[in-house]
């Protein structure tokens, strides 16, 4: 892909190092972007800044903590004097436990990584173009689980479905200031999110199971949602604001109480399991607690 949509645009992109982060990274440098690779995971950040075809810095920095924000921020300064097009993409599951099982410390680490990394960002982003005088564009990563719910999802569902109250009140904002604020909604793509809870049923390894489900009949790639983000990046999206964009196969639609929505196709017994510690009988008589 060659082509110049960014050509003299800066980019910053949290969770840059590995997944969707770092596909939008290659995406946008390859069409001129300069880019800031912003990550937790040091190596990680610095092995994408590497790999991209155009100019790029690595910052390893805690999306949750406002210092390190201030850091993200002072380096892509220092390193390209300005800042033109945030994606603010760095997140975490959490875990699957079950609802009685969730600890606090959980549930807030990924309200901090989700919730408040994104606002951190969005704050970060609009003091910069107040400082410059100018406006850019803001993608944030939202969800499936932005739209829809999971029983073995919490906390990280209600960080998701918090991004689109982060998203709207970034766009009422920006929009009379020329920023435009936009979220992409993935679906299922295989990259490490859900690594720590690989052989657990809804983890990693049955990514590409649970893909073969959705209309589309594929998981997602990271270049899939890099197109997207891109798209609500540039120009081309002129007039878009304040929109969750999915990119999800069409898993988002599915009429779930229909045959031909994947009802039956899923072992419910297996969530089951893990969520109850026992096959919950058909009918859902309640009997369990
Ligand atoms: N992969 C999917 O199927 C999927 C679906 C929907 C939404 N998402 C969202 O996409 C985003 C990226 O996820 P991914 O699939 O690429 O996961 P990933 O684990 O492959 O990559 C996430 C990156 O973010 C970094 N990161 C984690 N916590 C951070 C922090 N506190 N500060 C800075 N960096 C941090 C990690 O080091 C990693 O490099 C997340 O917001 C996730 O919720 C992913």
């Amino acid at each position: 892909m060659t082509g110049g949509r960014f050509e003299g645009r800066v980019a910053v992109v949290t969770g840059a190092g590995n997944g969707l982060g770092r596909g939008s990274a290659l995406r946008l440098s390859q069409e001129g972007a300069r880019v800031v690779a912003v990550d937790i995971d040091e190596a990680a950040a610095r092995r994408t800044a590497a790999e991209l075809p155009g100019e790029a810095v690595a910052v390893a920095a805690d999306v949750a903590d406002e210092e390190a924000t201030a850091r993200w921020d002072a380096a892509a300064v220092a390193a390209f004097g300005r800042v033109d097009l945030y994606h603010l993409n760095a997140g975490i599951f959490g875990t699957f436990a079950p609802l009685p099982e969730l600890t606090v410390e959980e549930f807030d680490r990924v309200q901090a990584v989700n919730v408040r990394g994104q606002f951190l960002g969005l704050r970060a982003a609009f003091r910069r173009f107040r400082a410059q005088g100018g406006g850019g564009a803001i993608v944030l990563t939202a969800s499936i689980a932005s739209l829809t719910g999971s029983a073995d999802l919490l906390a990280y569902q209600t960080s998701k479905h918090a991004t689109l109250g982060l998203l709207r009140g970034a766009a009422l904002y920006g929009g009379p200031i020329g920023v435009r604020v936009n979220a992409v909604a993935p679906g299922i793509v295989p990259t490490d999110l859900f690594a720590a809870a690989a052989g657990t049923v809804g983890g990693k390894n049955d990514m590409e199971r649970r893909a073969s489900t959705t209309p589309l009949r594929r998981a997602g790639t990271p270049a899939d949602i890099a197109a997207v983000t891109a798209f609500l990046l540039s120009e081309d999206a002129a007039y878009i604001t304040g929109q969750v964009v999915s990119a999800d196969g069409g898993a988002s639609v599915v009429n779930t109480v229909r045959p031909s929505g994947g009802a039956g196709a899923w072992p419910t017994h297996e969530l089951d399991e893990a969520l109850y510690g026992t096959a919950v009988p058909a009918g859902g008589d309640g009997g369990i607690g």
